[in-house]
C-alpha cells in the first residue's frame, strides 16, 4: 500500500500547483467556474466563442516550417495576407505558409499556401512604437473572398462604442496555450483619448487603435497577433500589443489599419 501512495506524491503536488498559477488569470479572464479549468474545453481569445470560418472566409493564421501556428492573418487581394510586422520581422518567406479555410488546426480542410515575399512597415521599430502591419505576397491567388481595408473616410468606425469582432487561433487565457479552432469576440472600440489615459506613450493615436470592455473579460491573446479586428466586411485593425489578456482597465491595442492604407494597397 505504502509503496502505491508514494509514486502519487509528486502527481498530487503537480496538481495543486497548477491550480494556484492557472486559478489567479483564468478567473480574471474568463470567469469560468473552477470545475472547468483543467478541461480540454478552452475559450481561446479570451471569452469568446467557436467561429464559423465560411463566415469569415478571408480568416487566416501563419504557420512556420514544422506547422506550427505562430499568428493571424487576413486575406486583403486574392494573393496577399495582412498581418502584424511583429509577427514576421525575424522570419523569411520560404519558412512561412499561409494557412486559409482551416478552422479547426488538427483537419486537412482548407489549403496551405506558400509566401515568396514578405513586407514590413519600414517605421516598424516594436509594436508600442506603431506601423506594426506586414504583407505576404502568395506563391499563387486564391479563389477566396477577401476583407476590405478600412480607409482615413472610415474615421467614424474608430469612435468609441463601435462593436467590432476580433479573430483568432490564440490563447485563452494569459498563460494559455494556443487554441486548435478558430475563435471571434465582440469588443467595443476604445476612443484614442481614452486609451491614452491607460497606455500613456506607449499608445500612439495615429496609429493605433484600442477595443476592449472596462471591466475586461474579452479580448485578444498571445498567439492572436496579427489578426483581424473587423467591422462587418472592413477590416479596421490587426492584432498588435496589449497588457496581459481581458484584464479590467488594460484594452488590446490593434494597428490602425486606415492609417496605412495607402502603404498597403501599394504592395497590391
Ligand atoms: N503580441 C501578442 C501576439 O503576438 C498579441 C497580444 C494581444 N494582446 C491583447 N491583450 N490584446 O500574439
Amino acid at each position: 500500500m505504502r509503496r502505491r501512495l508514494w509514486p502519487n506524491l509528486p502527481a498530487v503536488l503537480f496538481v495543486t500547483l497548477a491550480f494556484w498559477v492557472v486559478l489567479p488569470t483564468t478567473t480574471v479572464a474568463t470567469e469560468e467556474p473552477p470545475s472547468e479549468l483543467n478541461t480540454a474545453s478552452a475559450t481561446p481569445i479570451v471569452g469568446g466563442k467557436p467561429a464559423d470560418i465560411d463566415q469569415y472566409p478571408w480568416v487566416v493564421y501563419l504557420s512556420d516550417s514544422r506547422g506550427k501556428q505562430f499568428c493571424g492573418g487576413a486575406l486583403v487581394a486574392s494573393d496577399k495576407v495582412l498581418t502584424a510586422a511583429h509577427c514576421v520581422i525575424d522570419r523569411r518567406a520560404p519558412r512561412v505558409d499561409v494557412v486559409a479555410g482551416r478552422a479547426d488546426k488538427n483537419s486537412q480542410r482548407g489549403r496551405v499556401l506558400g509566401v515568396t515575399d514578405i513586407w514590413s512597415h519600414p517605421d516598424y521599430r516594436s509594436p508600442y512604437q506603431g506601423a506594426d502591419v506586414a504583407v505576404l505576397t502568395l506563391r499563387e491567388p486564391v479563389s477566396r473572398s477577401v476583407v476590405k481595408l478600412a480607409t482615413p473616410s472610415d474615421d467614424g468606425l474608430y469612435g468609441d462604442s463601435t462593436e467590432a469582432t476580433v479573430l483568432g487561433w490564440g490563447a485563452r487565457s494569459e498563460e494559455g496555450q494556443h487554441s486548435d479552432v478558430l475563435h471571434r469576440a465582440t469588443v467595443p472600440v476604445v476612443g484614442d483619448a481614452e486609451c491614452a489615459k491607460v497606455y500613456d506613450r506607449q499608445f500612439v493615436p495615429n496609429a493605433m487603435v484600442c477595443a476592449g470592455y472596462p471591466d475586461g473579460g474579452v479580448d485578444a491573446c498571445q498567439g492572436d497577433s496579427g489578426g483581424p479586428l473587423v467591422v462587418g466586411n472592413k477590416i479596421i485593425g490587426i492584432v498588435s500589443w496589449g497588457v496581459g489578456c481581458a484584464r479590467p482597465g488594460k484594452p488590446g491595442v490593434y494597428t490602425e489599419v486606415a492609417a496605412y492604407t495607402d502603404r498597403i494597397r501599394a504592395r497590391f
